[in-house]
């Protein structure tokens, strides 16, 4: 079924693709009229052929250089699946919902994402007929709000934090208003919803036919989804394989307090159970100077590059393939760089928030999550689930 294989260089032998599409999907139909339209609701019925169209990305080989030499690293490509990585999570967990007849035909779905989610859920809304109704707050991306309401979702913008749960609270009393006003809406709940963690199956039977065998398995953290998904799937593969948990500066998902975090799509101010703390074998956390510089520096050498979560992953990718040689090293670049030509690709703005900044080349190593409050690159071999600390 894997019949296309081929490999490209990039200049000076930057990238090497691996393309391993399905034969048939070179032959698709060209899409239908409706789904050119741009749409204001999703179409009765939907669109199931849009679902051809998920995954079977490719995966490069990355070399491109860091402020350190390294021996490289593979990394699988979710940009170049519409939707990115989180269409996966999404169509899983919309189609798992009406399996079991939580979610009706035609029913609305309604969401707190500012990120990577709502662009899943606009695609998988269209896919599988149901209007989306995103809750995002204030200091949403301008280009992501545009993207959001020209696939055809219903934006809520939240103006104001929750006095003590700041932005995410504030996004989740907003939702459940609209769970209560929209009979039958159903709502994913992606931190906390299993079916965030499985739909990545897919995604890991690709990588195993991509590769042969990889050591150590980078990913970065959010609602913990492809983490785990892909750790759960991949270890029946290749039992020996570690997993690497990369999050940012001022989150709290592996115990570290609050703060305000510019970086998004990684990190988070709550504790999702999709996090899978005991599939950890280490944590990273990356500031935005380090995934600045790696987005910037994959951009001019490599080509493939994406946002704040494909420099982090590629920093520490880079690293540990640098640090422990001839060790297998692959990640996932969550997507790609156009929601990000105002933030990471953007002088003006990179210079106001001080991130062109000299940036550090190697983590400070911490002794346990909660031993020092991390303001840059840090890394922990040491791997807790706060709320079990807690209890
Ligand atoms: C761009 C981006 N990268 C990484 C992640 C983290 O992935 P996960 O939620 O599977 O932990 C997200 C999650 O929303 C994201 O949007």
């Amino acid at each position: 079924m894997f019949s296309r294989r081929r490999v490209e260089r990039g200049v000076g032998g930057a990238v090497s693709v691996l393309l391993a599409r399905r034969r048939s999907e070179y032959r698709l139909p060209l899409p239908c009229p409706g789904w050119c339209a741009v749409l204001t609701t999703a179409p009765a019925g939907g669109a199931p052929h849009l679902l051809r169209l998920l995954g079977q990305t490719p995966v490069a080989f990355v070399d491109a250089p860091m402020p350190f030499s390294h021996n490289g690293f593979h990394a699988k490509l979710e940009y170049l699946s519409p939707g990115g990585m989180k269409a996966r999570a999404a169509v899983a967990m919309l189609q798992a919902a009406r399996q079991r007849g939580e979610l009706r035909p035609g029913a609305t779905v309604v969401e707190s994402t500012s990120g990577t989610l709502g662009v899943g859920l606009a695609f998988a809304g269209q896919a599988l007929g149901h209007p989306v109704v995103l809750v995002v707050d204030r200091d949403i991306d301008r280009s992501m709000r545009t993207l959001l309401t020209a696939y055809g979702t219903t934006v809520e913008v939240v103006d104001q934090p929750h006095p003590v749960g700041g932005w995410q609270q504030a996004r989740l009393d907003r939702l459940h208003q609209l769970l209560d006003r929209l009979p039958g809406a159903f709502w994913p709940d992606q931190y906390h919803n299993p079916d965030n963690v499985t739909g990545y199956r897919a995604l890991a039977d690709e990588l195993v036919t991509q590769l042969d065998v990889a050591d150590v398995l980078v990913c970065s953290v959010g609602t913990g989804g492809h983490s785990a998904g892909l750790a759960r799937e991949l270890r029946r593969h290749w039992p020996g394989l570690r997993l690497v948990g990369v999050d940012t500066v001022g989150s709290t998902i592996f115990g570290q307090p609050a703060r305000p975090r510019l970086m998004r799509g990684l990190g988070s101010s709550i504790y999702p159970r999709n996090v899978d703390y005991r599939a950890f074998d280490e944590v990273h956390w990356i500031g935005p100077v380090e995934a600045v510089d790696s987005c910037r520096r994959l951009a001019r050498t490599a080509f493939v590059t994406g946002g704040w979560s494909t420099g982090a992953v590629a920093r520490v990718a880079a690293w540990i393939s640098r640090m422990e040689s001839g060790v297998r090293v692959v990640t996932v670049f969550p997507d790609g760089p156009h929601r990000y030509l105002d933030s990471i690709f953007d002088d003006a703005y990179c210079a106001a928030h001080g991130l062109l900044a000299p940036a550090p080349a190697h983590p400070i190593e911490i002794p346990h999550p909660y031993a020092v409050e991390v303001t840059r690159w840090s890394r922990c071999r040491t791997v807790l689930d706060p709320v079990a600390v807690a209890a």
